[in-house]
């Protein structure tokens, strides 16, 4: 697959430089709303820990709306242009969209997605769009009924999930993109169903090798289907050609119907790791700041916030985490040693991927 072609200058922002110790600009900021999901994906909330009794964050250990604005200005000032809610869930939170709005009233953000399972879309679809939403990624990992119940834990339905989609298109929310978590022996087999379904719909379907993240997933190198042979299934069946990054860093290689049939994104994280251009922060629902999406610990920003360190002082504690940063697990780990010796890392559904 073809290199980045635009890497662009360290961003500076307000006269300070926001690199890292690799020279990565801290230009997007995750946000999860909440760690709580109406799925149980095995791959990441695994029903056998995620269970009844299970217990999430409370309300209170939640940041407020109002805590995550103050941080997301801030990262704004620090040079931070792209934000995405994600959760779990983030529709579980009734009031998302008063949140998008504000956060979309921010000067200097670009762009502003979310990432769902698209179950709860549908009647907040037009709410989302009208407060400023710009993208929706939508996790789908199969159209076959009985292969998707055993990727969401049994929770929800292939038909939710397309209302949730129909309700995007229908509130004018686009691009749309799929995100189809590709794991061996369980969905490989649908793949090329799912894609003919959305060729020539416009929506961008990415397909994600199934990743090590978190501790509890039971992850192992034989259920990842590494992007190279996806690809070559692909080809098999229709023509398809590189095409270059919407813009450094970004995570998916993109590659093309050649009939006109739309776009299709890989996701490699395991076989080709894209930490080089990673600039990245996410910020879990209990306010704590991780570099990395495999980071094993965080910097809590939620007492400072709630001891009144007001913004000058937070604008500080996060250039000083993003200057010394040096993550880049995916490039680093060994798939071997991240089976056998799972560190304590931290949990997607904290992050929300
Ligand atoms: P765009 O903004 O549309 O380019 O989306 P994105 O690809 O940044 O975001 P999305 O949330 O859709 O990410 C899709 C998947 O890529 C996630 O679910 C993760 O599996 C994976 N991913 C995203 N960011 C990272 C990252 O920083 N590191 C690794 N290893 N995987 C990531
Ligand atoms: N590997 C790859 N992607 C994952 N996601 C969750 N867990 C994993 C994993 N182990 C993805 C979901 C969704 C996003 C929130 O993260 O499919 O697209
Ligand atoms: Fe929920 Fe998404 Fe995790 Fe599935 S992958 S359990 S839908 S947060
Ligand atoms: Fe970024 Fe960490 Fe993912 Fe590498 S593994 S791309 S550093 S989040």
């Amino acid at each position: 697959m073809e290199a980045d072609r635009n890497t662009g200058p360290p961003a500076v922002a307000s006269g300070r430089t926001t690199a890292d110790r690799l020279g990565r600009p801290l230009q997007d900021l995750r946000i999860s709303l909440l760690d709580r999901c109406n799925f149980r994906c095995p791959y990441c909330m695994p029903e056998s820990t995620f269970h009844a009794d299970y217990e999430f964050l409370k309300r209170s250990q939640r940041l407020t709306h109002e805590e995550i604005l103050t941080v997301a200005r801030v990262a704004v000032g620090l040079g931070v242009t792209k934000l995405r809610l994600t959760g779990g869930e983030p529709l579980l939170d009734k009031q998302a969209p008063d949140l998008v709005a504000g956060l979309a009233d921010l000067a200097g953000v670009d762009d502003l997605a979310l990432t769902t399972n698209g179950t709860l879309l549908e009647p907040v679809a037009a709410a989302l769009k009208s407060a400023g939403l710009k993208r929706v990624t939508i996790s789908l990992d199969s159209l076959d009924d009985d292969v998707f119940a055993r990727m969401s834990g049994g929770r929800g339905s292939v038909r939710q999930v397309l209302n949730g989609i129909a309700a995007a298109e229908r509130a004018g929310i686009s691009p749309i993109k799929i995100n189809v978590v590709v794991q061996r022996g369980i969905n490989d087999h649908t793949v090329l169903d799912l894609l003919e379904y959305f060729r020539g719909s416009g929506h961008i379907v990415r397909l994600i090798e199934y990743m090590d993240v978190g501790n509890r997933n039971g992850w192992r190198m034989e259920e990842v289907v590494p992007s190279r042979e996806l690809l070559e299934m692909i080809e098999a069946r229709w023509p398809v050609t590189a095409v270059g990054r919407n813009y450094p860093g970004e995570v998916a290689r993109r590659y093309e119907y050649t009939d006109g049939g739309g776009e299709i994104g890989f996701i490699s994280s395991v076989t080709e790791p894209f930490c080089g251009n990673c600039s990245r922060a996410r910020l879990s629902a209990d306010g704590v700041l991780y570099t990395c999406l495999f980071a094993t610990r965080g910097t809590d920003l939620r007492t400072p916030l709630r001891h009144g360190v007001g913004e000058a002082g937070l604008a500080e504690i996060l250039e000083r985490v993003w200057l010394r940063r040096s993550d880049r697990y995916s490039e680093q780990r060994q798939p071997e040693v991240a089976a056998a010796q799972p560190l304590s890392k931290v949990e997607m559904y904290r992050i929300g991927g």
